[in-house]
């Protein structure tokens, strides 16, 4: 089985990075295939609403714009499962975890969101700061993916006050996500 997990804060060494990292490092423990994506390092332009609002993306299921959106969704097409890690920002996803996901959801809305009901995903909201607002920015995450028609496997606030438990319980996560 694969498990892409996508993360996007421009520190690939930060706590939501290593999120990401501990869940796949559970996963691998038990033989599965892992790819982590740094967003931030992705060229991912914003949506143009093309065509009066909806556009190619309705009619056909694919974006006009050129860039690395098409890759990053090939990848999650050969997932079984999707790890997305956003820092909070102001409360929120993070801006590139928007720009990505508001562009993602337009394409699938031509497929029925049916293509991803048999992938399972994890959604993480990492809040660094005072931790305040990890839970609304992970309500929203959990919007997104639930509108993407994915099957929730678990949904993970962590501050860096409880940074300590929770990593490793994302360690363990990795290890029972097809379970
Ligand atoms: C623009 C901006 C807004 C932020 N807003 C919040 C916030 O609302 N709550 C919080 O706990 N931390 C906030 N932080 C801190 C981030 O959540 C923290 O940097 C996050 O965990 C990302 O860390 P990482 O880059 O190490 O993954 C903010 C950081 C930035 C840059």
């Amino acid at each position: 089985m694969k498990v892409l997990a996508i993360q996007s804060s421009p520190n690939s060494d930060g706590l939501t990075a290593t999120t990401a990292k501990k869940f796949l490092e559970g996963a691998q423990s038990m033989g599965h295939e892992t790819e982590l994506i740094n967003l931030n390092d992705q060229v991912i332009k914003k949506c143009k609403a093309c065509d009066g609002g909806w556009g190619q993306c309705r009619r056909e299921g694919t974006c006009i714009l050129e860039d690395d959106f098409q890759a990053i969704r090939e990848k999650i097409d050969g997932a079984d499962a999707l790890l997305f890690a956003t820092p909070v920002y102001w409360w929120d996803i993070s801006e590139s975890s928007k720009t990505f996901l508001d562009r993602l959801r337009r394409c699938e809305t031509h497929f029925g969101f049916e293509r991803y009901k048999d992938k399972v995903s994890v959604g993480i909201a990492a809040a660094g700061g005072s931790g305040n607002g990890a839970a609304r920015a992970l309500y929203l995450l959990e919007e997104y993916l639930k509108r993407l028609g994915f099957k929730a496997f678990d949904l993970v606030t962590i501050t860096q006050r409880n940074k300590g438990h929770k990593l490793p319980m994302l360690v363990e996560a990795g290890k029972r996500v097809f379970s």
